[in-house]
């Protein structure tokens, strides 16, 4: 199967580019933050993280290790959950102002994607949109190394730990854009299952939803050799589709999540399941970030952009508010049951890994195989059921639909050619579901 997913196109790309950071993963590991901070050279560390964090045991620890390898730290807190342009802004003037020469950051997505931002900007001053692509920005490439990075998640599923993306709200807009380069690729990570001891239940679901559709999305998306070949190789997109290095990645993430998701979510102290989890994120991060994810991703961002009236428990952030995980699985029922349709083995072989029970199923029945599972873990986690209950109806679905097909690349990206009818047809599908 997987080698005929791969199978040559004419015109078609026929390599593809693996990057990852190196990597720790383990219990206690942030203790080895100045250690490998001081190797890769940093003398002044940029420390980032949040202010719910910052006063916390993580960060304690991280800033123990710094001064015990004789580093020298300033701490910037003033990060937004979902970041947003002024947030990258002024971090990046205290990048600027501080003479740092690393950044070490310790928090979920939202530090991570702030710290890899703000290196760009203070590096490589331009207006803000320069990087990002069209149809908001121009696309221009963020033009050279940027300071050696340490990122420490603390949270199981963002991935951005491993990935080369860094998703930054932009004011004007309202709605959430990709910042994708190499560049923005943290030189390593501490992957620490202890900083996810402590999250609410309901935090672990929502996290817990985004690496599992970040499997789903990377082992379903266009094959690599589907998408142009490019000549420049610095060209080549980390969204590049699904690949053989990504399925391995993928697929034992999907196993992960379809395992341990109800468990790790249901009972705190359960912490085979919590670390499993984190490691899930991890392999998910590592997976996604050499693919792109498709349309759950890109129609979340109509979600969150025209949102109302809604707040989340387990959260510090200002309302309205849908946890980036939550905003990404309620559409993803019904966007699969449409992409099955493009690539009907490999939907089945994702719903198999996640725990379906569909070893008699073929590739007719695919699409709601997997709908049919992912619906079965939003039950058993408490999620909400579809868009309905995040507060949007039918009269809500062109305006969701027209704000979601910008997201040109990871809609490129999915299995089938999908127009905005089709985004209409399928937020109208997503509702509800049970
Ligand atoms: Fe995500």
């Amino acid at each position: 199967m997987g080698c005929q997913y791969f199978s040559p196109c004419e015109h078609g790309a026929d390599s593809f580019t693996i990057a990852v950071p190196k990597l720790t993963f383990g219990r206690g590991c942030l203790k080895e933050a100045g250690t490998r901070a001081a190797h890769r050279g940093m003398n002044r560390v940029a420390l980032f993280t949040d202010a719910h964090l910052k006063d916390g045991p993580y960060v304690s620890t991280v800033q123990q290790s710094l001064r015990d390898a004789g580093l020298d730290f300033d701490v910037f807190s003033e990060i937004r959950i979902e970041p947003d342009d002024t947030t990258v802004i002024n971090a990046a003037n205290f990048i600027t102002e501080g003479k740092f020469d690393g950044v070490v950051s310790v928090g979920g997505g939202s530090v991570m994607d702030t710290a890899k931002a703000a290196m760009a900007y203070a590096l490589y001053p331009a207006d803000f949109l320069d990087y990002f692509p069209p149809p908001i920005g121009l696309g221009m490439p963020i033009p050279g190394a940027l300071l050696p990075h340490l990122a420490c998640p603390t949270t199981s599923g963002t991935g951005s730990e491993c990935t080369s993306v860094s998703v930054i709200r932009i004011n004007d807009l309202n709605t959430k854009f990709v910042l994708g380069h190499p560049s923005l690729l943290a030189d390593e990570a501490l992957v620490d299952p202890i900083c996810c001891d402590s999250l609410p239940g309901n935090v672990v679901a929502s996290t817990g939803f985004d690496l599992l559709s970040h499997a789903i999305e990377c082992y379903t998306s266009k094959a690599y050799t589907r998408w142009a070949k490019v000549e420049d190789p610095l060209k080549r997109s980390y969204a590049q589709g699904a690949n053989p290095w990504s399925d391995l990645a993928a697929t034992r993430a999907l196993e992960l999540a379809g395992e341990f998701l109800e468990r790790g979510v249901n009972d705190a102290s359960d912490s085979e399941a919590r670390d499993a989890l984190m490691w899930g994120a991890t392999l998910a991060g590592m997976a996604f970030g050499n693919t792109g994810t498709h349309l759950p991703h890109a129609m979340s961002y109509g979600v969150t952009h025209l949102m109302r009236d809604i707040t989340t428990d387990g959260y510090s952030v200002e309302s309205p508010f849908i946890p980036h995980g939550i905003s990404v699985i309620a559409s993803a029922p019904a966007i699969f049951r449409y992409t099955a349709a493009g690539a009907p083995e490999r939907h089945l072989q994702a719903a198999i890994s996640l725990g379906a029970d569909a070893w008699d199923a073929g590739p007719d029945d695919a699409g709601e195989v997997v709908a049919g599972r992912i619906i079965e873990l939003m039950k058993k986690t408490s999620m909400p059921n579809g868009i309905g209950e995040l507060g949007f109806g039918p009269a809500d679905v062109s305006d969701l639909a027209a704000s979601s097909v910008r997201q040109l690349r990871p809609i490129a990206n999915a299995p089938r050619e999908t127009n905005l009818v089709d985004i209409e047809n399928i937020f109208a599908a997503s509702i509800n579901y049970w």
